[in-house]
């Protein structure tokens, strides 16, 4: 089953290897997170020439928080600029952004300047840019669990909302992950739960359109059963 938004794709990015990346140029792991910044600017621009409707990158899980305390700072130190300097240029070309993930827990002003960003970008229509920050997929399943248990007619389309905040929402069709490591990490496990995976050794700050377009070209090669005998088309979501 299958909820839908559009005939566009959802793709779901787990942005791994800027550390090794910066490790083997005798580079900071700061400058391989910066690197790492300049590979999305790169996946956003392609994704809408390419089907992509909405595009959900992991940039910091709820387990990142055991990383040492400057690689952190310095991480949402990058979070904050990346928000401040794309919000005029994600507007411009239609980007809407949202992010997921828990806001109690980080640095002071974050949180407003995520708001800042949503709002400014609400009305985007060409590609739905959700950044998963202090996110953790089991946890947002059990905070919507909690919020389900005071409901008597729980279907799988109200609990979806409950868990991704978004009233419509197509599942992930494709997660990539980078720098050639095979796991999930904790990253939108109820809404990959038919998503195909791809998993690529390109480090993530040298992921480019054309990357996108090889991962994209191998998943439109697969069938797409939902659990059927009939082949879906890959392109075509499954309306519930
Ligand atoms: C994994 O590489 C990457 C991260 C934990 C952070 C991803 C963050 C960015 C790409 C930049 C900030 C994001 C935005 C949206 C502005 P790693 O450090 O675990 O690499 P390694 O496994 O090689 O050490």
């Amino acid at each position: 089953m299958q909820s839908t938004l559009s005939s566009k794709l959802h793709i779901g990015i787990i942005m791994d290897g800027n550390g090794r990346w910066a490790s083997r140029r005798k580079l900071s792991r700061l400058r391989g997170h910066e690197a790492g910044v300049e590979a999305i600017r790169r996946v956003v621009e392609a994704a809408p020439q390419q089907g992509v409707g909405t595009l959900t990158l992991y940039a910091f899980s709820s387990d990142n928080w055991r990383r040492p305390k400057a690689e952190v700072s310095a991480l949402m130190a990058l979070l904050r600029s990346y928000l401040a300097n794309e919000i005029e240029s994600l507007r411009r070309n239609g980007v809407r952004l949202t992010v997921i993930g828990r806001r109690d827990r980080l640095p002071d002003g974050l949180a407003a300047a995520i708001e800042d960003a949503e709002i400014a970008t609400k009305s985007g229509h060409r590609l739905h840019l959700r950044v998963a920050i202090d996110y953790s997929a089991r946890d947002a399943i059990l905070r919507a669990a909690t919020q389900a248990s005071q409901l008597t007619d729980l279907t799988r389309e109200r609990f979806a909302e409950l868990i991704t905040g978004e009233a419509e929402f197509r599942d992930v069709d494709l997660v990539i992950r980078t720098s050639g490591e095979k796991r999930l990490s904790d990253f939108l496990l109820w809404e990959s739960a038919y998503a195909e995976l791809h998993f690529t050794e390109r480090m993530w700050p040298e992921f480019d359109a054309e990357d996108l377009a090889e991962a994209l070209r191998s998943y439109h090669l697969r069938e797409r059963r939902f659990g059927g005998l009939q082949a879906a088309p890959s392109e075509l979501a499954l309306t519930s």
